[in-house]
């Protein structure tokens, strides 16, 4: 079993170098960080490659101007509702073009808001270009004219997100069906499998040479959408979006992200690898971050919770003793030692092995 390293393991003491990342050959070899330039940079020369030259043009910059007045977000996009946002972005609103509907996300993009806005970018350019049906994809994207803030346009998931679900079924006393939960545990691990190791089909693709490891690092229900598009079995297909925090191994490399310390997420979530308070300023980071709140995320889910409880998160039966061994074990792979836990790719191949078993369309 392939294990996850984290990046303590890639960062030895200053001026040393590590052998390659996360143990897998063909990745570059550790040197020195180039220093964050002090000159401020024209953000084109930067970002030129994702930079679209500002328009000047009245109309556009009406249409781009502060996300408060009723008007569509973006020329071309009749809006349909303003949507309540979680804090990460200035405004969500659910938008139509030509009988289709979309989400639009309007970030900001200025001060040091500019870097995270370009992490993101780069996800959403990188998930476009790939055949994953689990990962919230990017229809298109406009700067305002000063490039202060940047406004996707995502694939709109018709059935909510997973908190939506998890409040439905708190609502009707009822519990998630097993099966649901194998779906999403499934829908999280392709998804991951694919940012971590460019994997899109873990159950025949080995980890693509060269990849540059992206890790999502804010997974949770309000992050994970439904929608009956592309649905196989009885239940929806599930989207992982928001890649709002998102960090890759080149962005540390290139100095752009601190190789310890993730600079924004949802410290409910963080595991305890990632937590101060557990293991002091040895904080780290990566790929098995977002396999733990892959674990977390199941069981809050099955035990119909706002946050993980990090005590029966640890205990044998993290998704309560009505589920089946095998789910609850599942889960303690994806939360037990970093050192130790498993891998995206080992998940979404557990869940196929389960679906086959159990007769699960998924
Ligand atoms: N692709 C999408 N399809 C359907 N609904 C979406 C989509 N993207 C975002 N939303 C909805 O838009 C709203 C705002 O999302 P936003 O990411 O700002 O907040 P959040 O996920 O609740 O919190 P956080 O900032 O902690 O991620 C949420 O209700 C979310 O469910
Ligand atoms: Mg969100």
């Amino acid at each position: 079993m392939a294990y996850i390293v984290y990046l303590e393991e890639a960062y030895p003491p200053r001026q040393a170098r590590r052998r390659s990342f996360g143990g897998r050959a063909g990745v570059k070899p550790w040197a020195p960080r180039k220093p964050v330039p002090r000159r401020r940079e024209s953000f084109r020369s930067r970002f030129g490659s994702l930079f679209k030259p500002p328009s000047h043009r009245r109309s556009e910059r009406r249409a781009s101007s502060n996300g408060s007045s009723s008007r569509a977000p973006l020329p071309g996009y009749e809006l349909v509702k303003k949507l309540n946002t979680g804090g990460m972005s200035e405004a969500v609103t659910l938008v139509k073009k030509q009988g289709k509907l979309y989400i639009t996300k309007r970030v900001r993009a200025d001060g040091n808001r500019r870097q995270t806005t370009m992490s993101e970018l780069k996800v959403l350019q990188l998930i476009k270009r790939s055949s994953s049906n689990n990962l919230n994809k990017l229809h298109d994207f406009q700067w305002d004219p000063r490039g202060l803030f940047c406004t996707f346009v995502l694939e709109y998931c018709h059935s909510g997100s997973l908190t939506g679900k998890i409040e439905r079924y708190e609502r009707a006393r009822s519990s998630v069906p097993e099966e649901f939960a194998w779906n999403v545990l499934g829908g999280i691990a392709k998804a991951l499998a694919f940012l971590h190791e460019g994997i899109g089909d873990p159950l025949h693709e080995k980890a693509a040479a060269r990849w540059n490891s992206t890790w999502h690092l804010d997974l949770k229900p309000c992050n994970i959408f439904l929608s009956s598009h592309g649905q196989r079995g009885p239940y929806p297909r599930v989207v992982l979006g928001d890649f709002g925090c998102a960090v890759s191994e080149k962005d540390i490399d290139d100095g752009l992200a601190h190789p310890r310390r993730q600079r924004c997420g949802t410290e409910e979530w963080y595991p305890p690898e990632g937590l101060e308070s557990v293991v002091g300023s040895h904080v780290r980071y990566g790929s098995a971050t977002d396999v733990w709140q892959m674990g977390a995320t199941i069981h809050v889910m099955c035990r119909l919770l706002r946050g993980p409880r990090r005590s029966q998160l640890d205990s044998v039966s993290p998704c309560g003793s009505h589920y089946s061994e095998t789910l609850n074990s599942t889960v303690r792979q994806c939360v037990k030692n970093y050192r130790i836990r498993w891998t995206a790719a080992e998940v979404a191949r557990q869940v196929h092995e389960v679906a086959k078993k159990k007769g699960y369309r998924m």
